[in-house]
């Protein structure tokens, strides 16, 4: 289609999510990004269950008119941990508070490993994988088909913290479901930028953007409804949009402040597995191996939130 002749100049990106009230505006600014070009989106048990974010993965892609997308399911639970989800949040359903209509795609017969080989090995130019959930599809594909990392051009990933956690004391959530993920794909090797809480709990959509935002088009609708049952920060106070903001590092990266340094993961702590660990002094004396994000303009971000919303349909 003509749409797709145009993607050729655009950036070919897969993104791994768990749908997801937050992870639903990730999508849609993606999705109707100039600059980008979604090549698959891979599901994972996080927010909730497998079955129910791949079901909401496909009822993204309906609602935003894009079921040429393809979806492929990956893991239904972390590597070696028990799942737990963050329904409290996102509620029973992973996206409680608008009814949107059946999807009629299905997903892929290939499992998400695979999906992402072969998106990644058959893509004239390297793929940035954007992570936004537990990283266990991406720890399972790189020590499966370590042949993609030539291919692939960073990991831009929402996750983690260089201070204090929101799934426990020390641990964000998509780091503390899967530590053992996360540690692999934080020592693959591979490029790697973090935007974990210190600009999520930052990134916050104050309730006159959502009367904004609610107006605007479709997209602007649903996100209204659904920021009414989110529970990652409060419609009064703001809402946290914690996965908006690893697609606003590939679109807007001067809202951050970042810096190159080493980063680790707890595995073992009884109280502070997950808990992911940003040498900023050099104290591990360990070569860089990721760019962190530290901090983030949050006025700019919610303009940047804004207009991108607004190019949604
Ligand atoms: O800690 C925030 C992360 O956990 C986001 O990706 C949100 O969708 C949940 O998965
Ligand atoms: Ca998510």
């Amino acid at each position: 289609t003509s749409r797709r002749k145009t993607d050729m100049n655009k950036r070919p990106i897969i993104i791994d999510t768990d749908p997801g009230i937050d992870d639903a505006l990730a999508i849609a600014i993606a999705l109707f990004s100039d600059e980008l070009d979604v090549r698959l989106i891979s599901t994972v048990a996080g927010n909730v269950g497998l079955d129910k974010v791949t079901y909401n993965a496909l009822r993204l892609l309906k609602y935003f008119g894009r079921e040429d997308v393809p979806v492929a399911v990956g893991a239904d639970r972390p590597l070696i941990r028990e799942f737990e989800d963050a329904s409290s949040v996102h509620g029973k359903s992973g996206m409680e508070g608008f009814d949107f209509e059946e999807p009629t795609q299905q997903p892929l017969k290939e499992n998400a490993v695979d999906a992402m080989r072969n998106v990644i090995m058959n893509s004239s130019e390297p793929v940035t994988l954007v992570p936004i959930a537990p990283l266990t599809n991406i720890a399972l594909l790189l020590k499966t088909y370590p042949e993609v990392k030539r291919n692939i051009r960073e990991i831009v990933l929402m996750g983690g913290s260089a201070s204090r956690g929101n799934k426990g004391v020390m641990a964000e959530f998509n780091i503390a479901l899967d530590p053992e993920a996360a540690h692999m794909v934080f020592h693959s090797g591979v490029k790697l930028t973090m935007v974990g809480l210190d600009v999520g709990l930052k990134a916050l959509v104050l309730p006159e953007d959502s009367e904004e935002i609610r107006t605007m088009n479709k997209t602007g609708e649903m996100a209204y409804c659904l920021f009414k049952k989110y529970r990652g920060g409060s419609f009064r106070t703001g809402l946290k949009m914690y996965d908006a903001t690893a697609v606003a590092y590939l679109l807007k990266p001067e809202l951050f402040e970042a810096v190159e340094t080493y980063l680790d993961v707890e595995l073992h702590g009884t109280m502070t597995a997950g808990c992911t660990l940003v040498d900023l002094k050099g104290y591990l004396g360990k070569e860089p191996n990721a760019t962190v994000c530290l901090d983030i303009d949050g006025n700019a971000f919610r303009t940047w939130f804004k207009e991108a919303i607004a190019k949604c349909r």
